[in-house]
């Protein structure tokens, strides 16, 4: 389909099934069990209402934020996801080359595709394009420039942990987000469905048997490297180790939150990883309002993000008012790469940008600072 075709972000999906394998399009789709982390993901946002307020001058509105000081046209920024180049020949490059052009801020998969230094390289590039274009047409992009953080799985293998903060470090990555939900690989039904299927087809019945039983799954990037003994003492050296802002990607209830706070890390990210972990895990709704209720001190101390099933930019706004820093938005931006490279990617944070200003204007809001909890009644939820 022509890209004119995507109005919303979910519009990239069929898009990108269209011209990816089933194999790839399974990968990146997938999710743990049944679904039912995902489908919570995908409906816990629009469970919660707006309480607009009118008459309040939204002639100007900005959805200007920051993360760990760097500023950021809008409160949302691409998560971590593993082997892009799965998706689109140019990889990680091509995701960054689209961000540029925007000023939006990613999250960079330790099992990227690219080594990381590339990544940084190709963002540098593009920047120094889009300046030169802007001195020869005699005016700034206006937007700041987009900012890389590193997402850290840790290795079993102490050493190649160690190497990985250092050049994420040393390349200029401006935070470090420790995956902590990925203990183990979540059970990725369809990716199983698929390999059984993939391996009937060339007679081999026993391959197709183990592969459905989680043996054998030669397929995915291996997990049996994941440190499986990581527990909150890795987490105090890695933070000495890389020096920055740390956070702790995949805190799912308020009582490691409040560990997280005491283990000296600048932020939690809530988030199930998009429903392909555990099941029936929380959304990451319900968990921001468990620490709404159960430790709001954190609100004040860690910096909070969200992530799994934003889909619209309206409902970014409503994870802000209930006091999230940014939210992170995975598998549109991977579907809008595969199907249209660095067009898809500038236009699914078009899309987003453009959402989440109307919804600004339509509830009374003109910055983001005035995105309070009053603005969303949260009430149903709280009162089950
Ligand atoms: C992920 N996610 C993920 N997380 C992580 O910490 N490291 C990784 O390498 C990956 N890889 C990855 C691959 C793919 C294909 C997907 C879809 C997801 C999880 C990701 O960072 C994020 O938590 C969720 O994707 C957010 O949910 P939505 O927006 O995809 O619903």
């Amino acid at each position: 389909p022509h890209i004119a075709h995507c109005v919303t972000v979910s519009d990239f999906e069929p898009a990108a099934k269209a011209v990816l394998s089933q194999n790839v399009f399974s990968y990146i789709s997938s999710s743990a069990n049944s679904g039912l982390s995902l489908q919570g993901n995908l409906s816990s946002w629009s469970s919660i209402k707006f309480r607009p307020r009118v008459l309040r001058d939204v002639q100007h509105v900005s959805a200007k934020s920051t993360i760990f000081g760097h500023a950021s046209p809008f409160p949302f920024y691409v998560s971590a996801m593993g082997l892009l180049g799965r998706g689109h020949p140019n990889a990680e490059a091509e995701l960054v080359r689209g961000l540029a052009r925007r000023g939006a801020h990613a999250m960079i998969s330790s099992e990227s595709s690219l080594p990381m230094e590339e990544i940084v390289a190709a963002l540098r590039d593009e920047q120094q394009k889009l300046a030169s274009q802007d001195a020869s047409n005699m005016q700034g992009s206006g937007f700041p420039p987009s900012q890389l953080h590193f997402q850290l799985y840790v290795h079993a293998d102490h050493s190649v942990t160690l190497s990985r903060i250092r050049r994420a470090k040393a390349a200029g990555f401006k935070s470090i987000w420790v995956t902590v939900d990925t203990a183990s690989l979540g059970k990725r039904t369809s990716d199983r469905r698929v390999q059984a299927a993939e391996a009937l087809e060339v007679g081999l019945e026993s391959a197709a048997e183990q592969a459905g039983v989680g043996r054998n799954t030669g397929f995915y990037p291996p997990t049996a490297h994941f440190k499986p003994s990581l527990s909150w003492e890795d987490i105090v050296w890695i933070k000495k180790e890389w020096g920055g802002p740390l956070v702790l990607k995949g805190v799912q209830c308020a009582e490691d939150a409040k560990l997280a706070l005491e283990h000296g890390c600048e932020g939690i990210l809530l988030s199930n990883h998009g429903g392909r972990q555990a099941h029936t895990a929380p959304d990451a709704l319900t968990t921001l309002l468990e620490i709404r209720t159960y430790c709001p001190e954190v609100l004040g101390k860690l910096d909070i993000f969200v992530d799994g099933g934003l889909r619209d930019g309206a409902d970014v706004l409503k994870a802000i008012c209930l006091g999230a820093t940014a939210v992170g938005v995975g598998r549109p931006f991977f579907y809008a790469l595969a199907a249209y490279g660095s067009k898809g990617v500038e236009r699914c944070i078009d899309i987003l940008s453009e959402e989440l200003a109307t919804g600004m204007r339509l509830t009374g809001i003109t910055s983001l600072d005035e995105a309070l909890p009053d603005r969303v009644n949260a009430s149903r939820l709280l009162n089950e």
